[in-house]
């Protein structure tokens, strides 16, 4: 019989896990604590052998990427989970204290099987549908041996020229907040310790979306007011609604400040506002940024910064373990500062599980599933936005026996559909539009004309003779994501002309945008008889587009993204400030949507298309908008109602969006905020009360301090199916 009580106390699983925190940090020496703080590819050691000693020291707290090469000319060997398994066995029975490595890998979007890019996930409005989404991707990654996720990404972005918004949710917060959620509550599960759970990353902490012109990496200058307002609340809201495990710093600075070095966002706002208690990463290589920012005077001093801020983890191994020990000695750092960071590290380890688990047991049987593979598909047709139909879609049997041409760059194209954070399908797994259209075509009785041909002449002339065309514009993944910013916001290069073309045939044309985000295309929104926002969504991309096309599915998606009409109009996004010069007091909230800016010299300011936008295969009608209540104490709650009757004659689901204004208060607020979404489906001529409870959250605000305000007066809200509402129903809080 073994004596129980040898067993450490960090050992007992039964313990409560501050107590295990503790135990096992008071026995660490330095070194192994400044091992926690490292996360590597593992050829940072030079070899695979280097790396199986430095688990045996302790010297490695985590892992990414895990399917690194362990030598500059050998190939990627992909995860093998018999290799993750063989390290953990090492740092777990080999090292002294037999601490488990936290695996990490960039599952963004999917892993084995490709899930929509996240800007497409927002446009879904279905934080449910997100979570679950989420939720099947940590199962397929925790089945190959993952335990730790960089995501979700919740950067407001309101530049579209930035590669990364294809990232992220969108331009407004509070979509924003719903997603990052969602996807965390899906990555984490109800308990981050089960078997298919990964931890989730809230990132990138804080203001990356504001990098100056859209230019990855260039510094923000972000106001107090919307950095409280705008930036923090998805943050906010994935550390104290969702439980995030961990966030990682961002890369550019703010303001001059690095956030790798912000001891404003690190410390006073996430630890001592919010109450975090999982741990900080930094991204690749941001501690050592830190110089380059110019921010501190050497790489030595960029860890002082950092170790100080709050930054618990480097991500990859480069600093931390070269200068932590001597700041420490020249009391730059102490020891406590140490130890509050690695308890951060290992609080995570013991509650997702790790110490009981540390080993994977492969299962195939998670990867693919069918139940994945269905859900993928549903996921991207909710997530396809129709922008225009005169009612060619969705196709119908009067398409028999006709001729379709399917042209345009992405017919054939597969790699790009999985979308830039694809790391889990390589790209000839993705089944090409054109496969799909070919199969559907022949199932309905339609004659599909598609061509080999990359030449236009050749793609024009079939469209020439056909019936009806469906154009498959769009853009690369690689002109999306990290390291990708564009001086244009337009389709690439010739794609509008080709657009043109297709007119000049004077066929019935649908346009299809296959891209990472919604770009602007006159000649689609002009001439186009559909028009039909496709985006990267994954492995079942050209499915989901022939469900989509065909009418077995309705788009139920609606734009994330303002889309302007031309670039010049950057930043251009629904929720902007009032303007002093637009004096209209009553039409004032919204005549900058209806009417165009007053001061532009004689160019059209109205977007192409507004946030929340999007058609269904049906119509809708939203009326009788009222609220319960038309004067309240700053404590209660206020219900709106309106009525959503579906018009159209089939069934249909549209998207009811609440947008509220806080007509006078002590500094100028936005023209209207979304404060709710309903996703609701009804049948031809049925109709549903649709409720949004608004409390303190919808109607207060963070002055430049970040101070809670709900100040009293005159609030409106307006019920719609996009963001053009004008909030016109009054109430007040006394
Ligand atoms: C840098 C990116 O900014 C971040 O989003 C990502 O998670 C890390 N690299 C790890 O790949």
């Amino acid at each position: 019989m073994s004596d129980v009580s040898t067993v450490p106390v960090y050992k007992d699983s039964q313990m409560p896990v501050e107590r295990r925190v503790a135990d096992l940090v008071s026995r660490m020496t330095l070194k192994e604590k400044i091992g926690q703080m490292v996360q590597c590819t593992g050829a940072e050691f030079g070899d695979e052998k280097a790396y199986e000693d430095a688990l045996r020291e302790g010297m490695v707290g985590s892992r990414i990427g895990c399917d690194s090469q362990w030598a500059g000319n050998e190939g990627s060997r992909g995860i093998s989970v018999e290799e993750l398994n063989l390290h953990q066995r090492i740092a777990v029975e080999e090292s002294r204290l037999g601490i488990p490595v936290i695996n990490g890998r960039d599952i963004i979007h999917g892993h084995r099987t490709v899930m929509p890019v996240p800007l497409a996930q927002a446009a879904s409005f279905d934080p449910e549908e997100v979570r679950r989404s989420a939720r099947l991707a940590a199962s397929e990654a925790s089945a190959e041996g993952i335990h730790w996720t960089f995501a979700p990404m919740m950067d407001i972005c309101r530049n579209p020229k930035w590669g990364r918004v294809i990232e992220g949710f969108g331009e407004d917060p509070y979509l924003a907040e719903e997603m990052a959620v969602a996807m965390v509550k899906g990555f984490q599960g109800d308990d981050m310790s089960a078997p298919d759970s990964i931890v989730a990353c809230a990132k990138h902490f804080a203001g990356y979306g504001y990098c100056e012109g859209g230019r990855d990496y260039d510094a923000s200058e972000i106001t107090s007011g919307t950095f409280h307002n705008v930036v923090l609340r998805p943050f906010k809201a994935a550390v104290m609604r969702g439980g995030v495990g961990t966030v990682m710093t961002s890369f550019q600075s703010n303001g001059g400040i690095p956030s790798s070095a912000s001891g404003f966002l690190l410390r006073r706002m996430l630890r001592e506002t919010w109450g975090f208690r999982g741990f900080v990463v930094s991204d690749w290589g941001a501690v050592g940024e830190i110089e380059f920012h110019g921010a501190c005077q050497d790489a030595k001093d960029a860890v002082r910064a950092a170790v100080n801020a709050g930054v618990n983890m480097e991500m990859i191994r480069s600093l931390y373990p070269r200068y932590i020990e001597a700041l420490i000695n020249e009391r730059r750092i102490s020891e406590e500062t140490i130890d509050e960071l690695v308890s951060g590290i290992l609080r995570i380890k013991f509650m997702c599980g790790l110490f009981e688990h540390p080993y994977t047991e492969a299962d195939p049987s998670r990867i693919r599933s069918a139940e994945t593979l269905a859900a993928s598909r549903r996921q991207a047709a909710h997530c396809m936005v129709l922008a225009k139909n005169n009612g060619i879609l969705p196709f119908s049997d009067s398409l028999k026996g006709k001729r379709v041409a399917l042209i345009g760059p992405m017919v054939h194209e597969r790699g790009p559909l999985g979308g830039s954070w694809n790391l889990g399908s390589p790209g000839h797994e993705f089944r090409t539009i054109g496969e799909a259209f070919a199969e559907e075509a022949e199932k309905r009785g339609v004659s599909a004309a598609i061509t080999d041909s990359a030449l236009w002449d050749e793609q024009l002339r079939f469209a020439n003779r056909c019936d009806v065309v469906v154009l498959c514009v769009g853009e690369h993944s690689n002109s999306t994501g990290e390291t990708h910013a564009s001086a244009r916001y337009r389709l690439p290069v010739g794609q509008d002309e080709l657009v043109d073309a297709v007119r000049r045939t004077g066929r019935p044309f649908v346009v299809v945008c296959v891209s990472g985000r919604p770009f602007p295309i006159p000649g689609a929104r002009d001439h186009a008889d559909a028009l039909l926002y496709a985006w990267h969504c994954g492995t079942e991309t050209a499915n989901a587009l022939m469900d989509v096309l065909f009418g077995e599915q309705e788009p139920s998606g609606r734009l994330p993204i303002t889309v302007p009409e031309h670039e010049g109009q950057i930043p251009i996004y629904y929720g902007r400030k009032m303007p002093g010069k637009v004096n209209d007091w009553e039409n004032r909230n919204a005549n900058l949507y209806d009417d165009g800016w007053p001061y532009y010299n004689g160019e059209d300011f109205l977007p192409m298309y507004p946030f929340g936008f999007g058609l269904g295969y049906t119509t809708f009608d939203v009326s009788g908008i009222c609220v319960d209540k038309t004067e309240i104490p700053a404590w209660d709650t206020v219900t709106v109602r309106s009525r959503l009757i579906n018009t159209g004659s089939r069934r249909g689901t549209a998207v009811v969006q609440c947008y509220l204004t806080d007509v006078r208060a002590s500094v100028s607020r936005p023209m209207k905020e979304l404060v709710g979404f309903r996703k609701v489906t009804l049948d031809p001529g049925c109709e549903s009360i649709v409720e949004f409870e608004l409390n303190e959250e919808a109607m207060g605000f963070y002055d430049a301090d970040g101070n809670r305000l709900l100040e009293s007066g005159e609030f409106r809200v307006g019920v719609g199916l996009d963001s053009t509402v004008r909030p016109s129903v009054p109430f007040f809080v006394r």
